[in-house]
């Protein structure tokens, strides 16, 4: 096929593109070439870059066109935060019959009933993100429900990979809470520690999407979680760094407002944006219909961005082996 993959050089595109070239498609790049993939691979030397700016195209009204006039089979937008955005590529792809795979999040879920949340359930999101990604789910499946066009949506966790920092054990990316650890060095979680945050190796999700692509028929009107097997609390996880870095785990619990307070507003409100949702997501419908099956836990894909934050001198392990 030929699949054009919009936004193609981030944390999934990094895998997904020499995914898509290793299976035999015709693979085009999109993105503004202002970086080079997380992973070097010879794949990227058989792909046709494209460079565009997505955010001035939507502008203008050209983007849906100019993916249409590639004549794709497959479309893989990783890049699309508004329904705007959205309609117009759904627009331009229905003329040519293309299949059009879309990256959300499972930030479509605000705080959860049940858990692990399954993707049958309403979708009651809060802040602009999430609202607006949940929007766009509907606006595709609906239309794929109708029967005009082929659409999946992949609802990722928190990304993990080596190259960049993963969601920590307070919720944030702070640098500081994995130097701590290493050092065996006291961390303050807020609360009891036992809310929870849903990670997913990056490798994971592009496994996905070629998963979704080779079964349209099954796929086609359906979104589907795609994170690890298991979500960890803030406690779990803390101990589970301590340990894999050979310390003891000096955790502290305070209530939120005195937890927040010690920390810059930024870093509070990301903690706040993980923990309010806690999630907790199931991916039983993905392992059902795509096959889909995590080659890495939580903490496995953790450990290994951990060793890359190590082997980079942005986390001081003071000397020690450390394997994952
Ligand atoms: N990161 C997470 O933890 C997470 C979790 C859940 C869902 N998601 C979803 O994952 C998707 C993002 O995927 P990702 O994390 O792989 O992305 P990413 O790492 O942020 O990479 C973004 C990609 O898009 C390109 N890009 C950025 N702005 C662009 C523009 N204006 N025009 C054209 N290309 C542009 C970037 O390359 P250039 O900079 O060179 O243009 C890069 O290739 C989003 O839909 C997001 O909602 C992410």
């Amino acid at each position: 096929m030929k699949v054009v993959v919009v936004g193609a050089t981030g944390h999934i595109g990094s895998y997904l593109v020499p995914r898509l070239v290793a299976d035999g498609h015709e693979v085009v790049a999109m993105s503004r070439g202002e970086r080079r993939p997380y992973l070097e691979h010879r794949a990227w030397e058989q792909v046709d870059s494209v460079q565009v700016d997505r955010v001035a195209e939507d502008a203008l009204g050209t983007f849906g066109e100019h993916v249409a006039s590639m004549r794709p089979d497959a479309v893989v937008d990783l890049l699309c935060f508004t329904v705007p955005s959205g309609r117009q590529l759904l627009e331009a792809l229905v003329p040519i019959g293309s299949y059009l795979l879309h990256c959300g999040t499972i930030w479509v879920h605000g705080s959860a009933v049940e858990v692990p949340v399954t993707e049958d359930v309403v979708r009651r999101p809060f802040g602009d993100y999430g609202v607006q990604k949940a929007a766009i789910e509907e606006l595709l499946l609906d239309e794929a429900r109708r029967g005009t066009v082929r659409c999946t949506v992949l609802h990722p966790g928190h990304i993990v990979g080596p190259g960049w920092v993963p969601v920590n054990p307070v919720g944030n990316v702070s640098l500081e809470v994995f130097n701590r650890l290493a050092k065996g060095e006291e961390v303050a979680l807020p609360n009891f520690g036992l809310e929870t945050v849903h990670h997913v190796h990056a490798d994971d999700v592009a496994q996905a999407f070629v998963k979704a692509l080779a079964h349209p028929a099954a796929a086609s009107g359906e979104s589907f979680h795609v994170v690890s097997g298991r979500a960890v609390t803030l406690r779990g996880y803390a101990e589970s760094v301590a340990q894999w870095f050979g310390q003891p785990a000096r955790l502290s619990f305070q209530p939120w407002e005195t937890w927040a307070a010690a920390w810059e507003p930024a870093d509070a409100q990301l903690t706040w944006e993980h923990i309010i949702r806690s999630p907790s997501m199931s991916i039983d419908k993905a392992a059902k219909i795509l096959g889909y099956c995590p080659r890495f836990s939580s903490l496995e894909a953790i450990f290994e961005s951990l060793m890359w934050l190590v082997d980079n001198g942005k986390v001081d392990a003071a000397g020690r082996r450390l394997a994952f």
